[in-house]
């Protein structure tokens, strides 16, 4: 177990290993029978191989062995984030970065998870379990398969979320890992509350959203079209499993991309989310939403429900302890986005009294929550 220290996290002499792209995570729930519902019948991802503690998933599109592994145990939480890099060399680069920061790292020439060769695994200093590999298995791509694809199909894995305390601390790490930002949320007092950061040329391949921390906040996997996440809605309904949707569906200002967040049977956060826009040349613009502009997390300025800004997983260090959860000391943006001490605005003229009165009982209400 290592706490979160404070301070800026020191830049490594050693160079960064070359991550390609946000590749699975493995959760631990309390019932994989239960979990095996959610994930394979009701969203459809497809089962590479299980047994009666672990279950690895893929979303159609996948030519990797899985995206996300569920694993039986006692505590939920969040056992790892997995990147793949671009070269078997690149964990050998990985090994030394994290070394240098004095993270603690292990190494397993035959992986931590099925289908996945030689693998590192390190708490990092956000206080993250990271995983990063570069030899997997292949496995049938079913992106040409229709005749498999249930109405909502996910076809890809596409980011993480994770909350930590400090948002400028974690992007100064994450940039010195090699990632961009490409979207933030700040204040006019310089207040960063949450930052989007990539690898892969798409908004993210990780978000920092600022919270008491380390936790993980979602992980989410794309569709093709926003119709296909309304399907998904019609299912749950359908399936009378409504309370599963958290927020949404809608259109995030943050990423221009369509979502919707779900709870799994342990409360995991899931997006299902599609059509953000591409990042990839060097000098893409960094695109700043102001922490009061209602359209930067809904861009039809619909709220946020507040289990979304305060309810996130527990992690775990790599002896499978979760990790001590560290309080956040600057501003948190549900209490400056719905506090009494500030309104959101739609237009940046607007005078906060200028809110519709419905509006303004709808963000009170929100506070009260
Ligand atoms: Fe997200």
């Amino acid at each position: 177990m290592s706490a979160v220290v404070p301070g800026r996290v020191p830049t490594p002499s050693s160079p960064p290993p070359d991550v390609v792209r946000c590749a699975s995570f493995e959760l631990v729930v309390t019932d994989l029978a239960a979990s095996r519902a959610f994930y394979v019948d009701v969203l459809g991802l497809v089962v590479t191989e299980e047994d009666a503690e672990t279950i690895h998933l893929r979303t159609l599109e996948e030519f990797i062995h899985h995206n996300l592994v569920l694993r039986q145990g006692p505590v939920a939480a969040l056992a790892a984030l997995s990147y793949r890099v671009r070269s078997p060399e690149d964990l050998d680069r990985a090994v030394a970065f994290y070394a240098e920061l004095g993270c603690r790292v292990e190494r397993r020439a035959e992986g931590f998870a099925r289908g996945v060769g030689d693998s590192v695994r390190v708490e990092d200093p956000l206080g993250f379990p990271i995983e990063l590999f570069h030899d997997v298995e292949h496995v049938e791509r079913l992106a040409w398969r229709y005749d498999l694809h249930p109405p909502g199909a996910l076809v890809r894995l596409d980011h993480f979320n994770q909350v930590t305390p400090d948002v400028p601390r974690a992007v100064a790490f994450m940039e010195d890992l090699g990632f961009r930002v490409t979207e933030d949320i700040q204040d006019a007092e310089g207040t960063q509350y949450a930052a989007w950061m990539r690898r892969k040329p798409t908004v993210h391949d990780a978000a920092m959203t600022g919270g008491d921390g380390p936790r993980f906040h979602h992980a989410a996997f794309a569709t093709h079209e926003k119709h296909q996440i309304v399907a998904i809605c019609d299912r749950l309904g359908a399936l009378r499993l409504s309370d599963r949707i958290e927020r949404g569906p809608g259109r995030h200002g943050i990423s221009n991309a369509f979502y919707l967040y779900l709870r799994d049977p342990d409360g995991h956060r899931v997006e299902i989310y599609t059509q953000d826009y591409w990042t990839g040349d060097p000098d893409n613009p960094v695109v700043t939403w102001d922490v009061h502009d209602n359209q930067r997390r809904d861009w039809w300025g619909n709220p946020v429900v507040p289990s979304w800004y305060t309810e996130a997983s527990l992690v775990l260090d790599l002896d499978g302890n979760p990790q001590p959860v560290v309080a956040r000391t600057d501003r948190s943006e549900m209490g400056v986005t719905i506090g009494a001490d500030g309104f959101s605005y739609t237009r940046p003229d607007d005078a906060p009294d200028a809110l519709p009165s419905w509006k303004q009982g709808e963000y009170k209400l929100g506070h009260q929550l």
